[in-house]
């Protein structure tokens, strides 16, 4: 089976959050069970830098040409395209935001004409003469590849991927024009139109053969007004074409026993040197070294999706507990200053680090007791899995993947020993508190805290488990796998 992956960022070359953790580890597990992956990317200078990839043919789009760049991610990984516009290939710096943090101006076009050179490369046009079963696109800036394969007669099956339904890529009508979107498209009802403005991630939504999202509950919750973003009456129309696949964690990259980011390697037989990644983690954010405090870590962008906000309403009580809380991460600059000013007023318990950092990622995950994930929604979430690996229980609100991934502690469970982490109750200041107050308690407990800290380093996150699903998906969607189906 021969599937071009397309995406926006790839980790280890290109990542800002989830999405590059996914496009760089799951071509390489669809590959080690025996897919043909081609992996496609914008030609980022900063990509550029990294990698030798020799220029192997070109494609005409609505804005100029692109040419095409060839190489391997990593050196037994899959196939590599690069789309060498100029609006990648001369900007230094992020994949999407200009040196100020604003988005860049020119967006549409740039992902337009990224789409545009996928879905001509996926037919077989340009230098590269290939044949794909399936065009795999994720998130909004690959959202126009299935809509400009929709037109053509013979295509690969397309796949759309929604790892996040709150970005959609929403442009002025004009676009539609000036991205030579043909004119059967422009509607809103079966077309790309969002509230009389062009949306990227209609494109995917409405023109993909198949939907999914990266966790079972994220695929149900998002029929629902409260997390659809405006396109709940869609996503209900395509129910039948939208399945939830879980993510998967990279072992090799997130695991204790062999992390390179931090000073102290153990596993579930020498939990007890976890104790030396938490005094390092404490230096390092120039916390008192108390290894009696409770101490708490939280890493991701610092927006409203991650609840960070109900992390700083929940200070004035938190910090009357006996912990101490470090928080990493990048993004609103307003909560950014908050968080700031909070480290100001209580020094001795709350520290952050505004910006982005892995070994700092690495370290929290490793040196903190518990892990707080406040998430409004969470379509999948990687750090509580990392952290559950970490043996660092997750505290977390009942959403989306954070929902699939933990098992709330309560007697029961603890009894089975099926109890990997916490729940908040009610997002708000009180119901972080109160979670946070639970696993304390437990954490007073140092065998049931022990038992909660080995159920979630045993869990299984692989990213075979998850490939195995997409390849089942990609199935069902070729034609001889849908014979293969109907013949059972
Ligand atoms: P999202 O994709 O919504 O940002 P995920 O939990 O899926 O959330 O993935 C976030 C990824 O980005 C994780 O690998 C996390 O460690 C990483 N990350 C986020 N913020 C930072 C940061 N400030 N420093 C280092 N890594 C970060
Ligand atoms: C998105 C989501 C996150 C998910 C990631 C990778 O950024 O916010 O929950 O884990 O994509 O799929």
């Amino acid at each position: 089976m021969k599937i071009l992956f397309a995406t926006s960022e790839a980790f280890p070359l290109v990542k800002t959050g989830g999405l590059g953790d996914v496009a760089g580890h799951l071509p390489l597990a669809l590959q080690q069970l025996g897919a043909e992956v081609t992996l496609a990317l914008p030609a980022y200078r900063s990509v550029l830098e990294k990698v030798d990839a020799p220029v192997v043919g070109w494609v005409s789009t609505s804005h100029g040409y692109a040419l095409l760049r060839e190489t391997t991610l990593e050196s037994s990984g899959p196939r590599l395209w690069l789309i060498d516009h100029p609006t990648f290939s001369e900007r230094p710096g992020p994949p999407y935001v200009d040196e100020s943090g604003e988005p860049w101006r020119d967006n549409s076009i740039r992902f337009g004409a990224f789409s545009q050179a996928l879905a001509k490369l996926a037919i077989g046009h340009s230098g590269a003469k290939e044949h794909f079963d399936i065009v795999h696109c994720n998130d909004w800036q690959t959202g126009l590849v299935p809509a400009y394969l929709s037109v053509e007669p013979e295509r690969p099956a397309t796949l759309f991927t929604i790892h996040n339904l709150a970005y959609q890529g929403i442009f002025p009508a004009s676009c539609l024009e000036t991205l030579h979107l043909p004119g059967e498209l422009w509607s809103p009802l079966d077309g790309l139109v969002f509230h009389g403005q062009l949306s990227f991630i209609k494109g995917g939504l409405v023109f993909a053969d198949r939907l999914n999202t990266v966790s079972p509950t994220y695929a149900r919750e998002i029929l629902d007004d409260a997390f659809g973003y405006g396109l709940t009456g869609l996503l209900n129309h395509r129910k039948r074409d939208l399945s939830g696949i879980l993510n998967g964690v990279d072992l090799d990259e997130w695991n204790p026993a062999t992390d390179r980011y931090i000073p102290q390697n153990y596993s579930s037989a020498t939990l007890d040197d976890k104790a030396i990644n938490k005094a390092a983690l404490q230096k390092e954010f120039g916390l008192p070294p108390d290894p009696g405090a409770f101490l708490i870590g939280n890493v991701g962008r610092i927006v409203e999706q991650k609840g960070v906000d109900l992390i700083i309403d929940a200070l004035p009580l938190l910090m009357k507990l006996p912990i101490q809380l470090v928080l990493a991460g990048s993004g609103d600059s307003l909560l950014e200053g908050a968080l700031r000013k909070a480290a100001g007023t209580w020094p001795e318990k709350f520290a952050c680090y505004i910006g982005y950092n892995e070994k700092i990622a690495h370290l929290i995950e490793a040196g903190a007791d518990a892990f707080l994930m406040p998430s409004r929604f969470e379509p999948c979430g990687l750090n509580q899995m990392y952290s559950l690996a970490y043996g660092t229980p997750p505290i977390v609100s009942h959403t989306g993947g954070l929902a699939d991934t933990v098992t709330e502690t309560t007697k029961q469970t603890l009894k089975t020993g099926k109890a990997t982490g916490f729940f908040i109750d009610k997002m708000d200041a009180g119901g972080i508190n109160r979670a946070v107050q639970t696993a304390l308690s437990i954490h007073s407990a140092p065998k049931a805290w022990r038992n909660l800290q080995l159920a979630g380093m045993r869990r299984d996150f692989s990213w075979e488990h998850s490939a195995r699903e997409y390849i089942e998906l990609y199935e069902q969607m070729t034609e001889s796998g849908k014979a293969a189906l109907a013949e059972h």
